[in-house]
């Protein structure tokens, strides 16, 4: 991955005084920001920050599988039963909503399905172990990146009541938001996403141990990147930041300084846009 790092993460030169995030909803078109990467690369906590930041909407891609998951789950649909999934994405009707005080999960999003606040459940071990096989079925890849598609062009195009979209997932600079002026690849060691997720489950009171953690990465990393369909991978024009060693401020930081880069930066000017 590392051959899309062609400039220093730290941004290079600071951008321009008058780039500041306030300027940066009317200056990106589409205004749409998507992150990708695997599971554990810190997207959710990265991509909410940054859209507090922008005043954008965050958008959690990858809750809308874990919801198909979990009323599969609940309403004893095999996971198997691919026809069965698939329909059951076409119907389910999911909301990803903003935490109002204290309701989230912790990953910043509140879920409901069919009516039904899934919150918690969407984060379970058992959801964990089944999301990377129900989101290679065709049919619910299609059921589900087609809403997805619907909100990223009406947020992006400023349809919306909030100035953008930061899109966060496998597949949006690939697939979903091809078109998005700004692309993210957020990557990490398996160790250190392993690392992270079992310190996140333990702080949720989820005691499970590192090398199951660990385990169950590897195997999800595998299924997701190696899926015929919309795999896991960066987009040609997206940036690769490697944040194994990074804290949360500096990957917000360098994101925020990335996407003013852009939106600020005139194409073929100084640093040439991205
Ligand atoms: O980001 P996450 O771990 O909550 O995502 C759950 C699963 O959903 C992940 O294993 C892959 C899938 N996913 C996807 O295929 N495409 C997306 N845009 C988002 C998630």
């Amino acid at each position: 991955m590392s051959n899309h790092s062609a400039t220093p993460m730290d941004g290079g030169a600071p951008a321009p005084a008058r780039c500041t995030p306030a300027d940066v909803g009317q200056a990106l078109t589409p205004s749409v920001i998507a992150i990708d990467g695997p599971a554990g690369s810190g997207k959710s906590t990265i991509g909410f920050a940054v859209a507090q930041a922008l005043d954008y909407l965050y958008f959690d891609t990858g809750a809308m599988y874990r919801a198909v998951t979990w009323m599969a789950l609940a309403r004893g649909i095999a996971i198997e039963d691919e026809q069965a999934i698939g329909a059951l994405a076409r119907a389910l009707h999911v909301d990803i909503l903003p935490p109002t005080g204290g309701q989230a999960d912790g990953r910043n999003s509140v879920v409901v399905a069919d009516g039904e606040e899934i919150t918690e459940q969407i984060r379970r071990p058992e959801v964990d172990g089944q999301v990377s096989a129900v989101s290679a079925y065709a049919a619910v890849r299609a059921a589900l990146s087609e809403q997805q598609r619907r909100v990223g062009l009406r947020y992006g195009g400023g349809r919306a009541e909030k100035r953008g979209v930061v899109m966060v997932g496998r597949d949006i600079g690939t697939v979903i938001m091809p078109d998005a002026p700004v692309k993210i690849y957020l990557d990490a060691s398996v160790e250190q996403r392993a690392l992270r997720r079992h310190r996140e489950l333990a702080a949720r009171g989820k005691q499970v141990p590192y090398a199951e953690v660990l385990a169950a990465l590897i195997r999800r990393d595998r299924i997701d990147s190696g899926r015929t369909l919309s795999p896991l991978r960066a987009a040609e024009d997206a940036r690769v930041l490697d944040t194994s060693a990074m804290a949360v401020d500096e990957v917000v930081n360098a994101v925020l300084r990335l996407i003013e880069q852009v939106a600020c930066v005139p194409k073929g000017g100084a640093d040439g846009g991205w």
